[in-house]
């Protein structure tokens, strides 16, 4: 959907590009997110995409055809653009900010009212903040504003540079999964903009890490580049942790899940005990009429069975979405030092840190 080839700004009166030969593809329907240290050139190449940055030299095409064949007023019609800080219009109304694209369109009136209630609605904002003024918003509700107005005229291509820049962590964790919910319905071509790694790994289908002078590194899924970074700079910006990162990429299904060591209730103290001993645990699960409840250690089974016995719940009960980093946070944090896997009442089965860790070397 978005081409960029050997995309290059010189800004005049410098010397090194503030974008040196930049070429990569969005696919269509994709988030492509543009992660990198503060004055790489991010925000340069946003704007020659929605051309308010005319390039030096290079090509842009975008669904096929040349950025700079389609004249500027059209070509901004089909982009959507949340700038940096936000930059919603101070002296007029939420309503009147959301409106802004639809009105230079020439929407009629009830046209642009009706749209203006759907992106209320679509980026979950209370209808009776629409006559209130940007100051009178929280950080979070203004990037919600910033993101409906780009989203006003139902562009398939959204420009996003640091669109939840200025929040707190749990804001910006919440605006996230929002992008994500949003993004599964409207199906945007996306290239968004931030210096937050975590951020990028998160909401990126596919990842241009980029260093000092727009020089881009590597660009790839998230998986693979924190798999395989392509050198010293991108480790290095992944940071110590992009093992555990990885992770929480990983669904627990795709692992074998192992039955572990479940006994039924009616059990003898002799089968229980070699349930234990196959799998080299201290403690056995108990089913009791199809379903596993808990656990009890093996010292705790009486000489005539575990049928008396309270079984201690599982602490967490993952499902086969959850990740292998909640599989990795509740192995442990447990007593069993496994993570249970359950699919409703049913007991799926136990992953333990030797199958995540394979998973991992895999
Ligand atoms: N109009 C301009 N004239 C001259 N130099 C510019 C201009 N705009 C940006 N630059 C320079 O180009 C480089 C890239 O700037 P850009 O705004 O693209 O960085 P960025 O990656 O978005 O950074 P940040 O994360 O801080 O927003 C910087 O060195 C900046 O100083
Ligand atoms: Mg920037």
């Amino acid at each position: 959907m978005i081409d960029l080839q050997d995309l290059t700004k010189v800004f005049p009166g410098t010397a090194a590009p503030a974008v040196d030969r930049l070429s990569l593809h969005i696919e269509r329907g994709e988030i492509a997110v543009f992660v990198g240290p503060s004055g790489c050139g991010k925000t340069t190449t946003l704007k020659m995409i929605n051309r308010l940055i005319e390039p030096t030299s290079g090509a842009i095409q975008i669904d096929g055809r040349s950025a700079d064949s389609v004249p500027v007023h059209k070509l901004r019609r089909g982009i959507g653009y949340v700038i940096q800080q936000i930059g919603l219009f101070p002296h007029r109304t939420i309503r009147q900010n959301m409106a802004t694209v639809p009105g230079l369109l020439k929407w009629d009136k009830a046209r642009i009212a009706e749209r203006v209630d759907e992106l209320a609605e679509l980026v979950a904002l209370d209808p009776d903040m629409l006559d209130r003024y940007p100051a009178e918003l929280s950080g979070g509700q203004r990037q919600r504003v910033g993101v409906a107005r780009a989203l006003a005229a139902d562009p398939p291509v959204l420009l996003m540079d640091e669109p939840f820049g200025a929040v707190d962590p749990i804001v910006r964790a919440h605006l996230q999964d929002e992008l994500l919910g949003l993004q599964k319905r409207l199906r945007k071509t996306i290239a968004l903009v931030t210096h937050d790694i975590d951020e990028a790994i998160k909401l990126g289908d596919r990842v241009a890490i980029l260093s000092e002078g727009g020089h881009l590194e590597q660009y790839g899924s998230p998986s693979d580049i924190l798999r395989d970074p392509a050198n010293a700079f991108v480790a290095d910006f992944l940071g110590t942790d992009r093992g555990i990162k990885r992770l929480s990429l990983i669904p627990i299904s795709a692992l074998d899940i192992e039955t572990g060591p479940v006994v039924d209730r009616s059990a003898t103290h002799t089968e229980a005990t070699a349930v234990a001993r196959k799998y080299g645990t201290d403690w056995i699960a108990i089913r009791d009429q199809g379903n596993v409840d808990g656990w009890i250690r093996i010292a705790d089974v009486p000489s005539d069975g575990p049928a008396t016995v309270d079984a201690e719940p599982f602490q967490t009960r993952l499902t086969r979405e959850s990740t292998l980093k909640e599989a990795l946070d509740a192995i442990v944090s447990s007593h069993t030092s496994v993570a249970a896997v359950f699919d409703g009442p049913e007991l799926v089965g136990m992953v333990t840190a030797e199958a995540v860790s394979r998973e991992i070397l895999r």
